[in-house]
Formats: structure tokens, C-alpha cells, sequence
């Protein structure tokens, strides 16, 4: 069977290249400006291009000539960046980035894939930024594709221990339909914090696993220790503080009541983000242990194998892992793909 040929928008680190690969789709090209989201995809994906550049200095003809050999692309993927469109992001009314989407019209006019496939946050689909979902359904529409509606879904429901609400979105020729697999793990299925971190040994802070260059936890300072001691186990937050360790910022105030708090054993993780490492930046403490998660329980949340290799310092790596999309999820949605891709 042949296998359908893919590009890569916006392929960081290479979670959706790795997913795609072992599900049987050659990925020929990749593009990416993040030099060491792009070490990490080359150690791991050998054998696709990397244009590993801004996009907008991409000349898709290029790709065509090279890669494809002067045939029509079955799959061009674009996950372009989530910040502009995420509802923590203050200025997103008028992020530039946000324009990067807009990218995959370029592309697609060149490359002519079969399928577009989108993924974001549920901010892309808001009311506040109609007019980028509006800009990217005209100018597709103008060289002959059809935009879908915006779907929201929990990546929890197909394979990933963590809530991760995200937006897909399809483009075809003809109006062609292309539907969702049904949840591989729905509610009551789910996929626990237990399930993919519960086995690595415990860490204290500061200490390592000497057998794995990504389970070392960070070293907190005795003033964080000392939270953390009072921030009950499996599921604890802030809120259990004495009012003497209340940071001054977090007193009299109910929000963010992630920040200091712990993942549950029993449930799936929360959203990782690129500071997934950090217990001030949400709920990433260790159901157990007195410490952060580590980059080695980041990876395992984002559903990458432990043989997936990271470039990078521990800050960099932390980045690639929270802006990856999981590679389970895009393996749940490999039939799908590979159906319509044979459908069009
Ligand atoms: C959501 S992440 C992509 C995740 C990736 N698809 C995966 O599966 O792991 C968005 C990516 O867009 C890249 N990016 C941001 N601005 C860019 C630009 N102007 N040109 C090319 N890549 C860009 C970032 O470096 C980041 O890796």
C-alpha cells in the first residue's frame, strides 16, 4: 500500500511527524524557525526535510520540486503557534502571530494536498477572532478548498492523560466531509496521571534518576519546600496554606488556583503548557513527591515514547513538550486520515 505524503507546517519538536510515521504516512517536508525544535525533529525524523526557517521565506515550489517530485501533497498538516489565540494572551486582538495561520493557502495553492488539517486552540474559533478563521476560509475557498466548522474536542478522549482542549479543523476540494474518529478513550477510560507517570522512581528535589537524562527534578527553593509540605497529596492546592507561606500576590484572592497545586493520581493531568516544569506557572506539582513534574513526566503526559530523544536545556526542552501536539492523538486520527486521503 502506498504510503499518503505529508508536510509539516509548524512541526517544533515533531510530535505529529512521529505519530504520522508510525502510523505509515511518509512525511517529505517539515517547516519550522525554532532551530532547536528543529535538533530535536532531525534527531528523531530523519528522514523528512526540514526547512528549517520562517515560514513566510518558504517557497512551496520548492517542496514541490524536491520532496514531492512535481506530484499533488495528500496531507498538509498546520499546527501554527496556539498564543495567539489563546484566552490567556491579553493581546490577542492583535498579535501578529495570529496571521501566521494564514500560511497554509500559500501552501496549499502550490502543493495541492488532498486534505488540510488543522490544529489549535478553541480560542482560534472565538468571536473576537472571526475575521482570521474568515480571512482563511475565503482564501481557501478562493483556490478551490472548503473550510469546515471548527470542532472543539479533549484530546483525554483519544489516548492522552491530560485534559487538552484543542480545535481541529478540515479543508477539502468538492465540500468533501471528513469525520472525527469516535473517542478511543472516552469519559470513564480515560487515561490517569497514574497510569503514565505512577512507575518512574519517586525524586526529592534537586535529585536525579541516573538511568534517564529526563527524570531529574528541579531544585526548588526551602521556601517553595516548605509550601509544598502543607499542599495535601494527590490533588492539593494552594488554598491549604498557612497564611504566613500565602505568597503576598495570592492573598484575599481566590484566582489561579492552579498555580501551586498538585495533579491528581486518579485523573487526567491539566493542560501542559511551555512551563510544565514550573510550579508557578500551574498545576504542576507532583501528585506525591514535593517537587515539579519532570521533563521526563512531561513527555509521558504529552504521550511521547521514552525513546523520543530532546535537544535542548531543560527550559528549551519544557518548551518543545508543552507546545507539542501529543502524538497519541494524532494516532487515533490516523485511520481517519488515511481513509480520506484514499476517499478524495
Ligand atoms: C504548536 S507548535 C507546533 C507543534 C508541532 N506541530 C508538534 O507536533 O510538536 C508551533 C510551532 O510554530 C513554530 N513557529 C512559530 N512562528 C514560526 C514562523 N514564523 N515560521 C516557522 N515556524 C514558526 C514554533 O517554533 C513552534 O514550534
Amino acid at each position: 500500500m502506498r504510503w499518503p505524503t505529508v508536510v509539516d507546517l509548524y512541526s517544533g519538536c515533531g510530535g505529529v511527524t512521529a505519530a504520522l510515521r508510525r502510523k505509515r504516512f511518509r512525511v517529505v517536508a517539515a517547516v519550522d524557525n525554532d532551530p532547536l525544535a528543529g535538533k530535536t525533529y532531525k534527531l528523531n525524523n530523519k528522514s523528512a526535510r526540514l526547512y528549517s526557517d520562517d515560514i513566510r521565506n518558504v517557497d512551496p515550489a520548492e517542496i514541490r520540486d524536491a520532496d514531492l517530485f512535481g506530484n499533488d501533497l495528500d496531507l498538509l498538516v498546520v499546527c501554527s503557534p496556539c498564543q495567539p489565540f489563546s484566552n490567556q494572551n491579553r493581546n490577542r486582538k492583535n498579535d501578529p502571530r495570529a496571521e501566521l495561520i494564514l500560511q497554509a493557502p500559500r501552501f496549499a495553492k502550490t502543493l495541492k494536498p488532498k486534505i488540510i488539517f488543522f490544529e489549535n486552540v478553541p480560542g482560534l474559533a472565538s468571536a473576537e477572532l472571526s475575521n482570521v478563521l474568515g480571512k482563511l476560509r475565503s482564501r481557501l475557498k478562493k483556490i478551490g478548498y472548503t473550510l469546515s466548522q471548527p470542532t472543539t474536542i479533549d484530546l483525554a478522549d483519544y489516548g492522552v492523560p491530560q485534559r487538552r482542549l484543542r480545535c481541529v479543523l478540515f479543508a477539502t476540494r468538492k465540500g468533501f466531509q471528513i469525520e472525527l474518529p469516535s473517542p478511543t478513550t472516552p469519559k470513564g477510560k480515560r487515561k490517569s496521571v497514574k497510569e503514565a507517570i505512577g512507575a518512574l522512581p519517586p525524586l526529592k528535589s534537586g535529585q536525579k534518576d541516573e538511568r534517564d537524562p529526563l527524570h531529574f527534578a528541579r531544585t526548588h527553593q526551602p521556601i517553595a519546600l516548605q509550601r509544598m509540605a502543607y499542599i495535601k497529596k494527590n490533588g492539593g492546592d494552594r488554598f491549604s496554606l498557612p497564611p504566613e507561606l500565602e505568597l503576598k500576590c495570592h492573598k484575599g484572592k481566590k484566582g489561579y488556583p492552579d498555580v501551586y497545586g498538585r495533579m491528581h493520581w486518579g485523573r487526567v493531568a491539566p493542560t501542559l503548557t511551555t512551563g510544565c516544569t514550573d510550579i508557578t506557572r500551574g498545576r504542576f506539582m507532583h501528585p506525591r513527591d514535593d517537587r515539579a513534574i519532570t521533563l521526563r513526566e512531561a513527555a509521558r503526559l504529552q504521550t511521547f515514547p521514552d525513546d523520543y530523544v530532546f535537544a535542548g536545556s531543560a527550559r528549551q526542552i519544557a518548551i518543545q513538550v508543552g507546545n507539542a501536539v501529543p502524538p497519541a492523538f494524532i494516532e487515533a486520527l490516523a485511520t481517519s486520515l488515511r481513509k480520506a486521503v484514499a476517499r478524495t
